[in-house]
């Protein structure tokens, strides 16, 4: 699995979790972060380029692309372009969402890069037409996470500018469109108000592999070794960096880290 950074691990946690007699291999591109603001074409040949590592060096049988703006850029290319299954975190969050709205008012919160792609309203409308999704944009939400500061008075003054529109569009449940967004729960929480349900890719997508690991005989089966899958961490930036802040955000799980450079 990865994303540009932090983010994807909510997606790992799950993951993780659900499944914890798979070895993982989790890809941090934190020397390119963020994804966000950059042209989708760019998005798209990072995703080339790391699947094809995931693939090739680490000989994964699944690849989650556990990054909203990555998916939204990249998803059908790498389906085509690589005979694993490839997953990606929309539809899924997608699904959540529409199982968590009671008044059918959804709104999706990510990158300029997610939102401007319109693959959310694409996915409403192809799962759920009848849904009424508001979108926003929210840059700057992902700085605050790769710095740690996840409960700040900045963060909190910047969510309630962000989520404004989607407070007076009197949606029910608020989707996290992007990974990072998960780690700010509290914030957005508090600011949207305790009707509003918060809803992430995360579980969902854990769920699909497992249907998917199913159906593809590929899962490994759990017994006397119950419990003892790998988990590789690799950062294209800062490793010590990935280390720490990524064990306070994943938890136990992630000790050490390798260590990637792109030519
Ligand atoms: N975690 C990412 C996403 O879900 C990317 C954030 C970024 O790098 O801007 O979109």
């Amino acid at each position: 699995m990865f994303d540009s950074g932090f983010g994807g691990l909510t997606v790992a946690r799950a993951l993780i979790d659900l499944l914890p007699d798979e070895d993982v291999v989790y890809f941090g591109d934190t020397g390119r972060y963020p994804y966000g603001p950059r042209p989708l074409d760019e998005v798209r040949a990072f995703s080339r380029q790391i699947t094809r590592l995931l693939v090739e060096r680490h000989d994964v049988k699944m690849v989650v692309v556990a990054c909203n703006t990555a998916s939204a850029a990249a998803l059908e290319l790498l389906r085509f372009e690589f005979d694993v299954p490839i997953l990606g975190v929309i539809d899924p969050g997608v699904r959540a969402a529409v199982s968590a709205t009671r008044n059918g008012r959804v709104g999706v919160i990510g990158t300029v890069g997610t939102i401007g792609s319109g693959a959310y309203q694409r996915s409403f409308r192809s799962l759920s037409p009848a849904s009424r999704v508001v979108c926003a944009a929210c840059p700057g939400f992902v700085e605050f996470v790769e710095r740690g500061e996840t409960r700040t008075e900045q963060v909190h003054v910047l969510a309630e500018r962000l989520l404004s529109p989607l407070q007076a569009a009197g949606v029910d449940t608020l989707l996290l469109g992007c990974t990072h967004y998960p780690f700010l729960a509290r914030t957005l929480g508090d600011v949207m108000g305790r009707e509003v349900v918060l809803v992430s890719s995360a579980d969902e997508t854990a769920f699909e592999v497992r249907s998917i690991l199913g159906e593809t005989g590929t899962g490994r089966r759990s017994g006397a070794e119950s419990g003892k899958g790998r988990h590789t961490f690799v950062s294209s930036g800062d490793v010590e960096w990935f280390r720490r802040l990524g064990s306070q955000l994943l938890g136990p799980e992630l000790i050490e880290v390798e260590a990637w450079q792109w030519e």
